[in-house]
């Protein structure tokens, strides 16, 4: 069995192989897609150079397997406030709690993996380090945690990982090579470091001149590309820069844009680096801190050594504000290795390939503000928002294992999308009106204004009178004197709604992460405590329980 099929779940018959031979294992848990891929790329470099490697997702995990590792490589993430993955929630919980056992035959590593533009950067992989060495385990290497320049510390990390496992299980060194490799199964011709330029068919607006928010709606081409989606997957979109943006470094900073610049081993003016391969639009801490250092400015130094000021800094500047208002000097080459890579973005597919054919569908909204009497923008929207017909967007499909309509089509599902939280549900209603799916449906949509941003309105009232949606529950947030959320029509249909789920509907919730996904789940647990008559502690375990069992997923960003 190849790694990157082990994922997938678990598999008896190579459960038990794995237990009677020296192996290793490499766990992940996973909310993007980004500790998966580094996982894999580890299972599949053991597997290549003749270790047996077993890759397996956190939920797949049988946790009493645990005292009989030898080795074991975690790569996990930390999500905005210091949350694991949903599908590590399981066994990370289990490793901290006190029923965890001792674990003294076990070596390991963990590489954790964050956004250091929040304060709880890589806390789980921390926790999880920490928790495994207070259990008896023996750390083969001190934990690396990896920003969202991954593969930094990501690539190293990994060569480090395979040595050490040689180490351990002293293989032989001339492992055989070819034919394990070829039971690695061949990849799209197209992924993330080789994206497919797909061409824009549509690039509209879908919401009222009087929106706040600009959303845009966009038809891209899958032509030839030889990627496929499911509803749920995401796509990966490489941004560029918006040129307006590079621009005003250019001046700001006095630099020549047509100078060469090399780095890496790579050689390209400056203008190219800022616009294709450099990170505009986030701010780091690393670039921050360099920023200070650079410029001597000894209270900007002063003022970042705090942490909650420099958390406040980060999360209400980009780059350019900090180089406005404490300018210092950069020559190109600094600045170049200073800025962290351009990574894609993530959008959740609005569209199923059952119903558009070859085409991938997005609902993006427009990151375009003032702050500091500047006009500021999102990478990736202002990219797509400037994609006019006939560009070409370079793209890549991220599948999105936990957010996949149930298997059995006579399941009923619950989707809960405010907002631009709203596009899988698109891609779900379509699939299952294309399939003539059995279960039922139900959307909770919410948006500010009935009037302005009910987005895809034509469309659910035609999914309705066909049939392909039954129950449509709208919350226009702005339209009456009180705020009304879909939490709020979630608690006002609770009985049903927990009705639906004791029959084993399976349920979704997609958008706003720190605020929205947090007061839904508040408003299931009081469902669940209100009509199923159970403690508030019983209804969080009961959820906590769809959540493993994978009957409610949640894309949240
Ligand atoms: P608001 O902007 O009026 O606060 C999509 O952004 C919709 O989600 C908007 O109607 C927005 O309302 C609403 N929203 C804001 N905070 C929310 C929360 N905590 N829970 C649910 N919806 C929220």
């Amino acid at each position: 069995r190849s790694a990157a099929l082990a994922a997938r779940g678990p598999q008896p018959a190579q459960v038990q192989a794995a237990a009677t031979t020296e192996r290793v294992t490499v766990l992940y848990g996973s909310q993007t897609g980004n500790a998966r891929r580094v996982a894999e790329q580890l299972a599949k470099k053991l597997e290549a150079s003749g270790l047996p490697a077993r890759l397996v997702r956190a939920d797949a995990y049988p946790q009493r397997e645990l005292t009989q590792e030898r080795q074991l490589f975690v790569v996990i993430s930390t999500q905005g406030e210091g949350e694991p993955p949903d599908d590590a929630r399981g066994l990370v919980d289990f490793i901290a709690g006190r029923r965890a056992p001792r674990l003294p035959a076990l070596r390991y590593a963990v590489l954790g993996l964050g956004d250091s533009s929040y304060p709880q950067f890589c806390l789980i992989g921390r926790q999880l380090d920490a928790r495994l060495a207070e259990l008896g385990a023996t750390r083969l290497d001190p934990l690396a945690e990896a920003d969202v320049d991954l593969d930094e510390v990501a690539a190293p990390w990994t060569a480090k990982a395979l040595e050490r496992a040689h180490e351990v299980l002293k293989a032989p060194a001339a492992a055989v090579r070819a034919p394990l490799l070829q039971a690695v199964p061949s990849h799209a011709a197209h992924d993330r470091e080789n994206p497919f330029a797909a061409a824009v068919l549509a690039n509209q607006r879908i919401v009222s001149r009087d929106s706040a928010r600009e959303v845009l709606h966009l038809e891209l081409s899958l032509e030839s590309s030889g990627l496929s989606y499911r509803p749920g997957d995401a796509l990966g979109v490489w941004p560029r820069n918006p040129p307006a943006l590079v621009q005003q470094w250019l001046e700001l900073l006095r630099l020549d844009g047509e100078a060469e610049v090399t780095h890496s081993g790579r050689t390209l003016p400056l203008v190219r680096w800022l616009a294709e391969e450099r990170e505009l639009t986030r701010l780091a801490r690393g670039f921050a801190l360099a920023h200070a250092r650079t410029g001597g400015d000894a209270a900007l130094v002063r003022l970042l050594d705090d942490p909650a000021t420099l958390s406040t800094l980060l999360d209400t500047h980009q780059p350019i504000d900090l180089l406005r208002r404490h300018p210092g000097r950069w020559d190109a080459a600094a600045l170049v290795a200073a800025l962290r890579p351009l990574t894609p973005r993530l959008y959740s597919i609005a569209s199923s390939a059952a119903a558009v054919g070859d085409e991938v569908h997005l609902t993006v909204a427009t990151v375009d503000y003032q702050a500091f009497g500047e006009r500021h923008w999102g990478a990736a929207s202002a990219f797509l928002a400037a994609s006019a017909e006939d560009a070409r967007v370079p793209v890549f499909v991220e599948a999105n294992e936990r957010f996949h309509l149930p298997a059995d089509d006579a399941r009923d599902v619950i989707m809960i999308g405010p907002g631009t939280g709203v596009a899988p549900f698109r891609g779900f209603v379509q699939e299952r009106r294309e399939s003539g799916a059995r279960g039922r449906n139900w959307l909770f949509f919410g948006n500010r204004h009935f009037s302005d941003d009910f987005l895809y309105q034509v469309e659910w009232q035609e999914a309705l009178k066909q049939g392909a949606l039954h129950r449509l529950d709208l919350a226009f947030s702005r339209d009456g004197a009180d705020k009304v959320y879909v939490q709020h029509r979630l608690r006002e249909r609770g009985k049903e709604l927990y009705a639906w789920l004791s029959e084993g509907a399976h349920l979704y919730v997609c958008g706003d992460a720190t605020h929205m996904a947090r007061d839904v789940h508040a408003a299931l647990v009081d469902i669940a405590a209100e009509h199923g008559g159970l403690s508030r502690e019983d209804a969080g375990a009961w959820l906590a329980d769809l959540l493993q069992q994978g009957r409610y997923a949640r894309d949240v960003y």
